[in-house]
């Protein structure tokens, strides 16, 4: 089958490339590194030219630039919805957020929302994936976490009161993306996606830390001081240790989907918790950061 993956370079479209690649399906990979990027039409449709399904993944949880979460989330699914119905595609699968809404006063948020209205209401078969905190090799969580307790272990919890997360294991999502593009199931569906285990960030800090055999210090920070230190780390980071958008999702809990989602059938729902062998599966190689995380040194190290 021939299947378009927009954002395949990233965490979640390089994990799904890789699984239908083992299968045999044909893929189109979009992405600005591969030369494609979603808010550019003309290209967009060349792309998915002969392709049965769309898996759209590209997305950002920072606006830099020209890169908004307006451009990207809503301008860019558009162009991706319009080039997909141009070109005769029959189905697409947009991997949005959990608790992705409107009228919520976060961008991040809003702007996925708009994304899954455009799908819903595009006459295409759809399936909307509203996914929690997804981990595994490659990701945004254990990356992160083991760099930064490899560097400082110490740990700012977000919130005085934590709330609680459900991280899912990269293979659960993508067995779900699989059954969405590849089965054709789920369609007209929006269905909301999280781990198998709830348990509080602090908690999941502590069990990385153990893998790593190192010791974390957790200390209670407000939600406001992770915000200001958020900014900073947008300004400075290639990849911020922490976005205003995820301070945003970390600090009302990861756990249920809003508005409330279809349920997953009970073969696709996530099995697998966050222990020591998932864990280890998703950890980078060991080490803390470097000037390569750092904006400004970027263009040197590459
Ligand atoms: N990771 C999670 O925990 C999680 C949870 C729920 C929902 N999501 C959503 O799932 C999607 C994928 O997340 P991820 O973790 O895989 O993110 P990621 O690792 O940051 O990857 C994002 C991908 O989008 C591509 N991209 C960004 N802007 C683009 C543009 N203008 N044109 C073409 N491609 C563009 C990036 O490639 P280039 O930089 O090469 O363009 C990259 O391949 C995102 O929409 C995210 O909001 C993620």
């Amino acid at each position: 089958m021939k299947i378009a993956i927009t954002g395949s370079s990233g965490f979640v479209g390089s994990h799904l490339s890789k699984l239908l690649a083992k299968e045999g399906h044909d893929l189109v990979p979009i992405s600005r590194r591969t030369g494609t990027d979603i808010t550019k039409m003309p290209a967009l449709s060349e792309a998915f030219a002969g392709c049965e399904a769309v898996v759209h993944c590209a997305g950002i949880n920072r606006e830099l630039g020209r890169q908004t979460f307006d451009s990207v989330h809503v301008r860019g699914t558009r162009q991706v919805v319009d080039s997909a119905k141009g070109a005769g595609v029959h189905k697409i699968v947009l991997m949005s957020f959990l608790r992705a809404r409107p009228l919520c006063g976060s961008p991040y948020h809003e702007s996925k929302w708009a994304a899954e209205e455009i799908v819903r209401a595009s006459g295409l078969d759809y399936t909307i994936i509203k996914a929690g905190m997804t981990y595994g090799r490659g990701d945004h969580m254990l990356d992160h976490l083991s760099h930064a307790i490899h560097t400082i272990p110490v740990f700012a919890t977000v919130g005085t009161r934590e709330k609680p997360i459900r991280p899912l294991a990269i293979q659960d999502l993508v067995a779900v993306l699989r059954a969405c593009s590849v089965d054709g199931r789920l369609c007209r569906q929006t269905v909301g996606i999280v781990g198998a285990e709830e348990l509080l960030l602090s908690e999941a800090v502590r069990r990385v830390a153990g893998v790593l055999g190192k010791r974390v210090f957790v200390l209670p920070c407000p939600v406001a001081v992770q915000f200001g230190l958020a900014r900073v780390f947008e300004w400075t980071m290639t990849v911020p240790l922490v976005a205003k958008a995820q301070v945003r999702i970390l600090s009302e809990g990861v756990v249920e989907a809003l508005p409330a989602s279809d349920p997953l059938p009970p073969d696709l729902a996530p099995q697998r918790k966050f222990d020591e062998t998932n864990i280890r599966a998703g950890l980078p190689a060991p080490g803390p950061f470097g000037f390569r995380d750092l904006r400004c040194c970027m263009r040197f190290c590459t």
